[in-house]
């Protein structure tokens, strides 16, 4: 690594509160699937920005629909009538079953709404006192304070934010007694991800979902579904939520939506979106018109472009690679699992030196939970990708001693 690198390190630790465990990597420019350094060395991208960059990095025609907006509006506030938030609303109604939209600018914030919109909707629709959050232990849903309370996580994310605020229940993941015995007269909704990203690419069994679901119409809750990082064709449709056949009452997205630039949503039946009116809720760039004219471009290509099919396609590709590299280092590889393109490899050890000599090998992909490789690429990844990234990893593991 040049000297070129350690200047900006210096810079960064001095520059920046110190909230990121950075990868030794400076990334000057981004195409398609690829990263380049500041020495122009070229690296194979399965991380896609944490699942952001779904159609490649810098594509053309992305920055096309941005500039010509920009020239155009870029932001005059949520007090004016706008229609590219409207094409919007109306392209990502067209994927879904939800009723209406609230735009926000990150999944944490779509999160903070949903929570908000569950426990509005509680009090001054249905008029009864329930606020209560039920989230699963593993879960990710932001760091708000809200959404890190939700989050069924320990450790730096809550250590030393106390009083963290009220409302929040945790449960054990697949364990659908406990969550029953969770419910009570307060409670609100349960919130869920249909594939734990963050918590070790853990996609919920179908039988658990069809349990959630099942207890939510008995108690009379909302659920909620975090989608953001599995929604916007990630996963091999549309909406995770989807595989399952399930309508959530509220359901947030964020993360890949407009390729790069910052964007949520909470999408929601008719019905609960009445527990929102003026003043309840609200954001001062949120659906701007840079990002929504972008987001709307997003949803064209994924839908003619037919991403979720390809992802399917291209996930099922890398669970059989993976599953032959499983076969070969049965003592290495634990086992592989996912949904589409939101893909984990779990190692049977502390993952740090695989992760690293991935990257000096030049590939580009995440460690979660400590032993599980995360692979989210580009949609637009090749299966000679896929094939040289298995190749790496096989080399690597050849020769590491566990
Ligand atoms: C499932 C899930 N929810 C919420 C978030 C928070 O999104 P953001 O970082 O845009 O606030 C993330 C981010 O990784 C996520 O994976």
């Amino acid at each position: 690594m040049s000297n070129k690198f350690d200047e900006i390190k210096e810079r960064e630790s001095n520059l920046l509160c110190n909230t990121y465990g950075r990868y030794p990597l400076a990334v000057s420019k981004a195409k398609g699937c690829k990263l380049y350094d500041l020495d122009g060395e070229e690296y194979l991208d399965f991380l896609s920005g944490i699942a952001v960059c779904s159609l490649g990095h810098s594509r053309d025609d992305l920055a096309d629909v941005m500039a010509e907006q920009a020239r155009q509006l870029v932001h005059v506030s949520n007090l004016f009538y706008q229609e590219p938030q409207l094409q919007l609303a109306e392209k990502l109604l067209s994927t879904c079953a939800a009723g209406k939209i609230f735009f926000s600018n990150s999944g944490a914030e779509a999160n903070e709404g949903a929570i908000k919109l569950a426990r509005r909707y509680m009090r001054t629709v249905r008029e009864e006192d329930r606020y209560e959050i039920i989230t699963l232990e593993k879960s990710f849903h932001g760091r708000t304070l809200s959404t890190l309370t939700a989050t069924g996580q320990t450790g730096p994310i809550k250590d030393g934010f106390s009083p963290l605020p009220e409302g929040f229940v945790t449960v054990p993941f697949g364990n659908v007694n406990a969550l029953r015995g969770a419910i009570g007269k307060n409670t609100a909704a349960i919130m869920i991800e249909m594939v734990q990203g963050e918590g070790g690419v853990r996609p919920l069994p179908s039988d658990y979902v069809n349990d959630i679901v099942a207890l939510c119409k008995e108690n009379g809750l909302l659920l909620i579904v975090d989608e953001v990082q599995t929604g916007v064709c990630r996963t091999g449709r549309f909406w995770a939520h989807q595989h399952y056949g399930i309508v959530p009452d509220i359901f947030t997205s964020a993360k890949a939506l407009a390729n790069g630039l910052p964007i949520g949503a909470v999408l929601c039946s008719d019905e609960v979106a009445k527990g929102f009116s003026p003043g309840s809720h609200a954001t001062t760039f949120g659906g701007g018109g840079v990002v929504s004219a972008v987001a709307s471009k997003v949803v064209d290509i994924m839908l003619e472009e037919k991403m979720a099919e390809r992802a399917f396609e291209m996930g099922s590709f890398a669970a059989e690679e993976a599953e032959k590299l499983r076969a070969k280092h049965p003592d290495k590889i634990v086992g592989t699992r996912g949904l589409g393109l939101l893909f984990g490899i779990e190692l049977s050890f502390p993952g740090n030196d695989v992760w690293k000599s991935l990257l000096d090998q030049k590939m580009v992909c995440n460690l979660t939970q400590g032993t599980i490789l995360r692979l989210v690429p580009p949609l637009t990844i090749e299966k000679e990708n896929i094939r040289t990234f298995m190749a790496s990893l096989d080399s690597i593991l050849e020769t590491i001693e566990i």
